[in-house]
């Protein structure tokens, strides 16, 4: 792939051409290499013609392309999204002289030959290789179904036994299977909540993950089941939400009803949670960085690909003061891309500081804004933190700032933007993000056509997209009408490119 177009993210994964959507089978192995399979059209820069492709990484930002592992198995079956687990012990027979086998378990889509769509079923194929060839299994499927709504398993281990969260769509239920070897599947029960319907459920994951309390406590482990929703999030289009609650190997139980919605971005959607993170490392998530509802029109660069997955995050659930349950998603560290320091305040306080990032070659810069000793009382309402991006050359921008008083709203503009227009591109978003304490902070990455923004630590944050004509080149960071006390500190880092 040429990964050296305008648009073409530095810092994030994208597929060397064609048309990508979700993140699938993702997997650690035993030797600690980050396997990411993604739905895949190897012949177009729309949707379609569904394979798996695949890449591994060692550090999450460095990925290397790898052949094409799912094909589809005839004229009318596509390979839809799923997941993979690894089977030291054999469980599922397919690895009897070997420790590092791989499962693939999917969706088999058919499609009628008007382009009607038929049953979609549950499949798996085994790989003997590590994850870099598979065989599908012979007796297909492993979970038949006449529906055509029927999909995107996601396997773990649970104690004695693996668990299937896959969805039904339309239901607004999602199934948990329970099998002893991968082949056989069992149905365990179903989850169903009042939370965000829209049209349909899609991508399940469930997780189980770290519970930080208010006080950064570690109390015991929670679960988490994170859904995907498309079309009909508020924001329009697609996004994921989650349920915090527990589970005991058949049923997940949620904490409440309420719908909690993982970005307040638009750009976020069908992430995964890898399989097999070390039990000392915190749950690894990666999303497709797209929406369903213009993914397919957005410029793709002369190179002819589309779309980007989120930067690698770590993830756990924590009780935020006033808000409650939130999962908290942060950069998996960026060393491995982290370049020179570009400019730094410990004291930006009713000033401003600009940045000129354009001699970085990637055009990709991370920031990070701390506001520390905040008053409790005696803020203004027009106390605020800002950033603007620019394209020296043409003035397009896209900008965000913190209101340090009232409700504490964050929002974000990509309006600044004139690479592409669409009705349903929507420029404008925002979230509170209460202060807690009396500090706040900020992180961002910017990408050549994507921005994600990290709030308090995580607690909030977004993800979107952007289509600028020229490169943004500058940053203006600054604040006014701070608080007496407050003190504001940023630092600039230019990022080194992992495709160079
Ligand atoms: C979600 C999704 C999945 C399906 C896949 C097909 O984005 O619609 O439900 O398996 O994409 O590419």
């Amino acid at each position: 792939g040429d990964y050296h177009g305008r648009y073409r993210p530095q810092v994030h994964f994208s597929p060397p051409k064609h048309f990508m959507n979700d993140p699938n089978g993702m997997f650690r192995d035993d030797e600690g290499v980050w396997h990411l399979y993604y739905q895949y059209n190897p012949t177009g820069v729309v949707a379609g013609n569904q394979h798996w492709g695949h890449a591994t990484s060692e550090d999450l930002y460095h990925w290397l392309n790898q052949p094409i592992a799912l094909f589809p198995p005839n004229k009318t079956q596509y390979v839809f999204s799923g997941s993979a687990v690894t089977d030291p012990n054999n469980t599922s027979g397919f690895f009897p002289n070997q420790k590092n086998g791989v499962v693939a378990i999917y969706t088999l889509a058919e499609y009628g030959q008007d382009g009607s769509p038929g049953p979609q079923t549950q499949a798996i194929a085994y790989s003997r290789d590590g994850g870099y060839t598979f065989i599908p299994y012979h007796n297909n499927p492993v979970i038949p179904s006449n529906s055509s709504q029927f999909r995107d398993p996601k396997v773990i281990w649970y104690k004695h036994h693996w668990v299937m969260v896959v969805a039904y769509a339309q239901e607004f239920e999602i199934g948990i299977f329970t099998s002893p070897d991968l082949k056989e599947w069992t149905h365990a029960s179903n989850f169903s909540n009042s939370g965000l319907l829209t049209l349909q459920w899609e991508c399940p994951n469930l997780v189980q993950m770290p519970y930080l309390d208010s006080q950064g406590k570690k109390q015991d482990d929670m679960w988490l089941l994170a859904i995907s929703v498309n079309p009909g999030a508020p924001l329009g289009g697609s996004i994921a939400q989650y349920y915090p609650g527990h589970f005991n190997g058949t049923h997940f139980t949620a904490v409440d009803n309420a719908a909690r919605i993982a970005d307040f971005g638009k750009d976020n959607y069908a992430g995964q949670f890898f399989y097999g993170t070390a039990e000392d490392e915190l749950p690894v998530y990666l999303g497709w960085a797209s929406n369903w509802q213009y993914t397919q029109v957005v410029p793709t660069g002369e190179e002819g690909w589309r779309s980007a997955m989120t930067v690698p995050r770590r993830c756990y659930l924590t009780k935020a003061k006033r808000v409650g349950w939130k999962l908290v998603t942060e950069p998996y560290s960026l060393d491995p891309v982290m370049g020179s320091q570009l400019a730094t305040s410990n004291s930006l306080v009713n000033d401003s500081l600009t940045v000129d990032f354009s001699r970085v070659d990637s055009n990709a810069i991370y920031w990070e804004a701390n506001i520390t000793s905040i008053p409790q009382t005696g803020i203004s309402g027009s106390a605020t933190l800002n950033f603007t991006l620019i394209a020296a050359t043409t003035g397009e921008f896209v900008r965000g700032g913190y209101y340090l008083g009232g409700d504490n709203p964050f929002f974000l503009d990509r309006g600044g933007a004139k690479g592409f227009d669409d009705v349903f591109f929507t420029d404008k978003f925002s979230t509170n993000s209460l202060i807690d304490g009396d500090s706040w902070r900020m992180s961002g990455i910017v990408d050549r056509s994507i921005l994600e923004v990290f709030l308090d630590g995580g607690i909030d944050s977004a993800t979107v997209n952007y289509f600028t004509t020229q490169p943004l080149t500058l940053m203006v960071l600054g604040t006014s009408d701070m608080p007496k006390g407050a003190n504001v500190s940023v630092r600039v880092h230019a990022l080194e490119s992992a495709w160079a």
